[in-house]
């Protein structure tokens, strides 16, 4: 879970590939780095701990000449977080320079068979080891093709990387398994990313890279071959997000924008292609038995489905976290449909257990937000979020997205009209919803000081609560708990001194009475009551109202004041919002 970048071209590259590690930059955070190979034949490494803008600071930048380069943004796996562990990585002649995204787990193995051939490593990375193992391979063949072949035979691991050698230059070479890896196809110049984000100002056409397949590029030309070394023809996509989307426009952070943009979201995620949804519904008719799957905020969209799909459509549903899939396996039911939910599409948890439902004849559909991602390629079927690029590590507008679709899908199950027509009303209510921010930024304000939180709900504001819980940790470090409002008494109640903050979900439906009731055992206790609602009570300390809607919009609705929440509280706190320490915006390491 890193960034990689690459270019090769007739421009300078640093400036180009320091644009395309800015919006690489929530991949991973730890350190950044540019290598460029200049006119004659040098490679130049530039590279710093800490955020891309950190290594933009760097005079020695500005002296980095070369119309070929690699980028690289880091979140630290193997080795901490040092300049020596920093990408790009060179081998030890400084003929190769190398990024990686991944973990190539044979990397002790072949890094004694280099250390006894005398190469010396610098790093404590699994990631330099490519560096020198192509510089050895390379110095007996003296061809770029069947040097690759030979290294990616002799890697084991998920990884995707790019390398460029002084001997070949203004060649740029790119590998891919199981980690991402895009072609960017330009005029009179090609690029290599792990995200089309990182390119996508100068080019719209794009191939996606499949496992096991090798590129390599020059300025005019873009060949793919197999791991074999066999030419590979594969079409170009043109992909629509749009450049603007990707700015933070008004906005002092990405995430805070994009909790705005939800009022959009919503509904973009209703505009499907009817034949993609028909093929969706039929599939989810069709199933034995259906489970759903996915990791974090998607896994939270994923318990919500069940009550959806268990309420409006009558079918029993079982949710199962993507990192505990394998314990599952054997049991899958051969004739089920697997739902996997990913923001990302590239979250190794998730992929390993479609993986493994595939493998038991299983079939696999999807709801992702990064059209041409894996996991879109590993489905029979998917609907798109369609939200636009999510920048914000932190999960927002896509989790409402994933609601909205998962709402659709449930209630064109279950044929209920009336609901169906009433989701596009889900936009207004959202836009309401937003005019909260300046009461939660004061309430945030004055609770941001606390040391835990939590965060009740009954039924499907269950999974928000639990959602709620997960947001505040992630962005302001609080400790915070989600748990069922009926469960409070069965332990936790225990917790609950004089002013605790218990956010409690309670909008007017089926719940409202028991989850009140709830709220004023707590508040017997001396906890400070912060309800989400749409009628006021003296049971609450501080009242965040949202608008009446029907039951199922209700979650929808209540993500935005908890998202805000978890914002603000961050904001109060000094803690940068858009990249919250220890995370990433893929995990792609199980
Ligand atoms: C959410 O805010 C998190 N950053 C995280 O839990 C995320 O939802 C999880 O890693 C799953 O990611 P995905 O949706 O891209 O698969």
């Amino acid at each position: 879970m890193c960034g990689i970048m690459g270019y090769v071209g007739d421009r300078e590259a640093t400036s180009i590939l320091l644009d395309g590690l800015r919006r690489l930059e929530y991949r991973g955070y730890d350190s950044a780095g540019i290598s460029t190979l200049d006119s004659n034949r040098k490679i130049h490494v530039v590279k710093d701990v800490g955020k891309v803008e950190q290594l933009a600071q760097k005079a020695e930048l500005s002296g980095l000449r070369g119309i070929a380069g690699l980028a690289h943004t880091r979140w630290a796996t193997h080795g901490g977080v040092t300049m020596l562990n920093a990408h790009p990585h060179l081998s030890c002649n400084r003929e190769v320079t190398i990024v990686h995204n991944g973990i190539i787990e044979n990397y002790l193995e072949l890094r004694r068979d280099l250390d006894a051939k005398g190469h010396l490593f610098v790093s404590d990375t699994d990631s330099e080891v490519i560096a020198h193992l192509v510089e050895a391979v390379y110095r007996n063949k003296k061809d770029v093709l069947p040097a690759l072949t030979d290294v990616v035979r002799q890697l084991k691991g998920a990884y995707a990387f790019a390398a460029i050698l002084a001997d070949a230059p203004n060649v740029m070479v790119g590998a891919r398994q199981d980690a991402p890896l895009v072609v960017g196809l330009g005029n009179g110049e090609n690029f290599l990313a792990s995200d089309a984000l990182a390119f996508i100002g100068h080019t719209d056409r794009v191939i996606f890279l499949d496992n096991r397949e090798l590129v390599l590029l020059t300025e005019k030309n873009v060949t793919i071959y197999d791991f074999e070394g066999n030419v590979k023809q594969k079409p170009a996509t043109q992909i629509a997000w749009e450049l603007g989307s990707v700015s933070r426009r008004e906005f002092e952070h990405y995430t805070l924008k994009e909790i705005h943009e939800q009022k959009e979201t919503v509904l973009q995620a209703l505009r499907q292609d009817p034949r993609s949804v028909d093929v969706f519904v039929d599939a989810l008719e069709r199933a034995g038995k259906v489970y759903i799957t996915g990791c974090g905020t998607s896994f939270h969209a994923a318990l919500l489905a069940k009550l959806l799909f268990t309420t409006y459509a009558k079918i029993p549903v079982e949710v199962l976290l993507s990192s505990e899939f394998d314990q599952y396996e054997e049991l899958l039911d051969k004739k089920a449909l697997l739902i996997a939910v990913s923001q990302s599409g590239e979250t190794a948890d998730v992929l390993s257990a479609v993986k493994a439902a595939r493998k038991m004849g299983v079939k696999v559909c999807s709801i992702v937000n990064a059209m041409g991602s894996t996991l879109v390629r590993e489905s029979e079927c998917t609907l798109l979020n369609n939200c636009g690029p999510e920048i914000g590590v932190a999960a927002t507008k896509s989790f409402t997205s994933q609601l909205m679709i998962f709402n659709m899908l449930a209630l064109r199950l279950g044929q209920r009209e009336a609901e169906l027509s009433d989701l596009w009303s889900t936009g207004r209510l959202v836009e309401k919803t937003l005019g909260l921010d300046a009461q939660i930024q004061e309430i945030a304000d004055r609770l941001h000081v606390a040391n835990d939180f939590y965060f009740v709900g009954r039924s499907l504001h269950h999974p928000l609560a639990l959602e709620g819980a997960l947001k505040l940790k992630e962005l302001s470090y609080i400790h915070a708990e989600g748990m069922a409002a009926g469960e409070l008494k069965h332990g936790s109640l225990a917790l609950i001194s004089e002013g605790v903050p218990v956010v409690v979900l309670n909008p007017e439906d089926g719940t409202y009475g028991d989850t009140l009731s709830n709220a004023s055992e707590v508040k017997a206790r001396g906890g400070r009551i912060i309800g989400v609602s749409t009628k006021p009570s003296k049971v609450y300390d501080e009242y965040i109202e949202i608008p009446v809607a029907a039951p199922n919009i209700y979650p929808v609705l209540e993500a935005v004041p908890l998202q805000m929440l978890a914002y603000y509280a961050a904001v109060s706190r000094q803690q940068n919002p858009d990249y919250p320490r220890n995370l990433a915006k893929s995990v792609t390491v199980k």
